[in-house]
């Protein structure tokens, strides 16, 4: 049990990522926070992750409302008085080449995956500081490393949370708190699955492991970061690809 009753909040957990890396928390002994505006598909989630006991709990917010998010953090901080873990997990892509982006989705993007790692990572940060422990996690991709046709925006957030995870490991690392991103390659999720085959087979050549990788395979790059096997890293990214990046 490496999270035995760690407190631990994953954006975007009603599907894909999310999904695994809440199923893999509380089988590692953590009370999850199912945080992400899919309310179906959260409580539907809660509801088995709960057949047994108390360890999960659906809250609906959108990562891309402050408001939302502070009333978030805010109930999860009534309800168990501390927050260990932050997972930064939610994200959206809206693809486009460059001369045919709109500004809309430009900005949708921006404000899911970047400012909306902002709210939440400043949302909870007050609560760890006065802990004086805790392990923030964001969500990187293999796209905001080597950019990616059609992904101007989802590149820019998701180059943006490198910088903003150095920056984070810099002022919270001294007061007990880790900041680490996760970088995964291409990943089996509703995100991937509706490319063309064609183009899943090109991604599936590109990997030196020669696979696309699946949901638990990041999951487990989660609990990494989020266990007390990771205390002495901060300010890393782990790329979970299956070698794209090297
Ligand atoms: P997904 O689309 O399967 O799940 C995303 C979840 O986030 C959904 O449950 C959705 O309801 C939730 N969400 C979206 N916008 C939200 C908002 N404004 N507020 C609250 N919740 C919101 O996505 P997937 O594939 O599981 O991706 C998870 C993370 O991993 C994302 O940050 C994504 O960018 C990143 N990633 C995924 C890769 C892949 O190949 N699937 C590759 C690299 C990074």
């Amino acid at each position: 049990m490496r999270l035995k009753d760690k407190v631990a909040i994953i954006t975007g957990a009603a599907n894909g990522i999310g999904m695994a890396a809440a199923k893999t928390f509380v089988k590692e002994g953590a009370y999850v926070i199912v945080a992400d505006y899919n309310e179906k598909a959260g409580g539907d989630l809660v509801a088995s992750l709960n057949a047994e006991s108390d360890v999960a709990m659906f809250i609906k917010v959108n990562v891309a409302d402050q408001s939302s998010v502070n009333e978030m953090v805010e109930i999860v901080r009534e309800k168990y008085k501390k927050i260990d873990i932050l997972v930064n997990n939610a994200g959206i892509t809206r693809d486009g080449l460059l001369t045919k982006l709109s500004k809309e989705d430009w900005q949708q993007v921006i404000d899911v995956n970047l400012s909306g790692v902002f709210y939440c990572t400043q949302a909870v940060a007050p609560t760890m500081l006065e802990q004086g422990e805790g392990k923030i996690i964001l969500t990187s991709s293999v796209s905001g490393v080597y950019g990616n046709f059609g992904q101007t925006n989802y590149a820019a957030t998701k180059a943006g949370v490198v910088g903003m995870m150095n920056t984070w490991a810099k002022e919270l690392g001294r007061k007990g708190i880790n900041v680490n991103a996760v970088a995964p390659g291409f990943i089996m999720t509703d995100m991937v699955a509706k490319m063309p085959e064609k183009v899943l087979g090109k991604m599936r050549e590109m990997v030196p492991l020669g696979r696309l990788g699946n949901p638990e395979d990041i999951a487990k790059a989660y609990l990494f970061l989020a266990s007390s096997d990771a205390d002495y890293v901060n300010g890393t990214v782990l790329h979970v690809d299956g070698g794209i990046v090297m």
